[in-house]
């Protein structure tokens, strides 16, 4: 009976706990994240949105990078602990299912966003974003201000014109004086 040796409960036993672990490293966490490229202006708010799944509560971290440096904004363990880098602390607010919020944002904040996701077994994950930080469109400020102009243009128009309106009833009048007064003196003058 050789293949009842080839399949001896050792071997069995071997092979499903190999299986397990492999399936234990390659499932164990998840990340699942909406939207992985995201655009914002100078000063505005980015939600970087994940779910993190696993077998434990899992570790995240968040981490930033760019051409020039690479630093750490915070650390945290859904109800157990919570801990933002200093620089961060203001503007960052972290989620349980591992998301993180992202306020007042600066030209600098642009690059990229990496979340690492790690469980006491060792495994871990990570996924990474990649944020763009506009700046404020002039443009539309320029258009505001040729309409400031144009709307100052039309209200000294209208000063003038009233300006003009007011002078010319002032002269008719006096015109109006000057023609009651002749007429007086002709009535005055001719009884005489
Ligand atoms: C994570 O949680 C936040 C707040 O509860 C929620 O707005 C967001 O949609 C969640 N993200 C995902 C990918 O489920
Ligand atoms: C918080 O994180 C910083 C830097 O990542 C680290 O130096 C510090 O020891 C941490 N503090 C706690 C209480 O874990």
């Amino acid at each position: 009976m050789w293949h009842f040796r080839l399949w001896d409960t050792q071997d069995v036993a071997l092979f499903l706990s190999i299986t397990l672990y492999m399936c234990h490293l390659a499932g164990a966490i998840s990340i699942q994240s909406p939207q992985r490229s995201l655009t914002r202006s100078v000063q505005e708010d980015v939600f970087f949105s994940v779910d993190v799944s696993g077998h434990e509560i899992p570790t995240i971290q968040w981490t930033f990078m760019s051409a020039a440096v690479s630093r750490s904004i915070g650390t945290w363990r859904p109800g157990v602990y919570t801990n933002i880098t200093v620089d961060y602390r203001d503007r960052v607010q972290p989620y349980d299912n591992g998301s993180m919020g992202l306020s007042d944002l600066r030209l600098q904040d642009a690059g990229y966003y990496v979340v690492t996701v790690t469980e006491t077994t060792g495994s871990s994950k990570d996924a990474g974003f990649v944020l763009k930080v506009n700046e404020v469109i002039y443009e539309d400020l320029q258009y505001l201000s040729v309409s400031a102009v144009v709307l100052a243009c039309l209200a000294g128009l209208l000063m003038l014109a009233m300006w003009l309106l007011d002078k010319a009833y002032r002269k008719i009048v006096a015109w109006r004086r000057v023609q009651k007064m002749r007429e007086n003196d002709e009535t005055e003058l001719q009884p005489l």
